[in-house]
């Protein structure tokens, strides 16, 4: 029995997605997906752009988000339309690849989201992603309970990661940045193992 699986990687080509999708394409088949290069371009805050790549892919076993935007920002200044930036790409851009992808997705298959660390420990300024990615949390939670065809779904939550820590290590006092080969295997784990409804915290 193989156990190769077609799998679309959203966001295959930023910090995180490009070491995700070159890790999985070695036992699996990866579709790279993202706004403006890849196998296929998806814009995640357009259910438009979603629907259209799901009926242009057909059956999918997996898939992987590395995508999904959130306003930094003052705190106090903050305003509606700012928040906006992230409920509609992180949180409702990925919320959406699952609430049209379930119909397009193989028995037994599953999704992958992304979060972070700043769900549970924010930093100035994180207040959106904080948000954000918490709301994520409780989508995969009670998503996983609804599920239907055996389907499973995660959130992979790293902290910072290496690559990114020199650019955005001041940003982040006292965080301890992970190797970017642990991150992987949360995604790993949550392609190929049998977890569901579950945040892989990878800090
Ligand atoms: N890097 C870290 O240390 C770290 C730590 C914890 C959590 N995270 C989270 O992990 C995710 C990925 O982080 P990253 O550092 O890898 O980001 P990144 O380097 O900015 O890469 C983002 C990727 O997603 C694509 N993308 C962005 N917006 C999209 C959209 N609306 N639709 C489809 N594709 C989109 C980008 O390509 P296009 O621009 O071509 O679309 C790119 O391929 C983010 O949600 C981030 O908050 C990152």
């Amino acid at each position: 029995m193989s156990n190769k699986k077609k799998i679309l990687v959203i966001g295959a080509f930023g910090n995180i997605g490009k070491y995700v999708a070159e890790v999985l394409s070695k036992k699996h088949e990866v579709i790279k997906a993202a706004r403006k290069s890849g196998d296929i371009n998806i814009d995640i805050t357009s259910v438009d752009s979603i629907k259209e790549a799901y009926k242009k892919l057909g059956k999918l076993d997996a898939v992987v988000s590395c995508a999904g935007e959130t306003f930094f920002g003052d705190f106090e200044t903050v305003t509606e339309e700012q928040f906006y930036k992230g409920i509609k790409s992180k949180m409702m851009g990925q919320i959406n690849l699952v609430l049209i992808g379930k119909d397009y997705i193989s028995e037994n298959g599953s999704f992958t989201l992304t979060t972070g660390i700043l769900s549970e420990d924010p930093v100035k300024g994180s207040v959106n992603s904080t948000t954000v990615n918490n709301a994520v949390h409780g989508f995969v939670l009670s998503a996983s309970k609804e599920l239907k065809k055996g389907l499973r779904i995660n959130a992979v939550c790293p902290g910072l990661v290496e690559v990114s820590a020199e650019k955005l290590g001041a940003y982040f006092p006292g965080h301890v940045p992970v190797p970017m080969n642990r991150v992987v295997q949360g995604y790993v784990k949550s392609v190929d193992g049998i977890c569901t409804g579950e945040v892989i915290k990878i800090y």
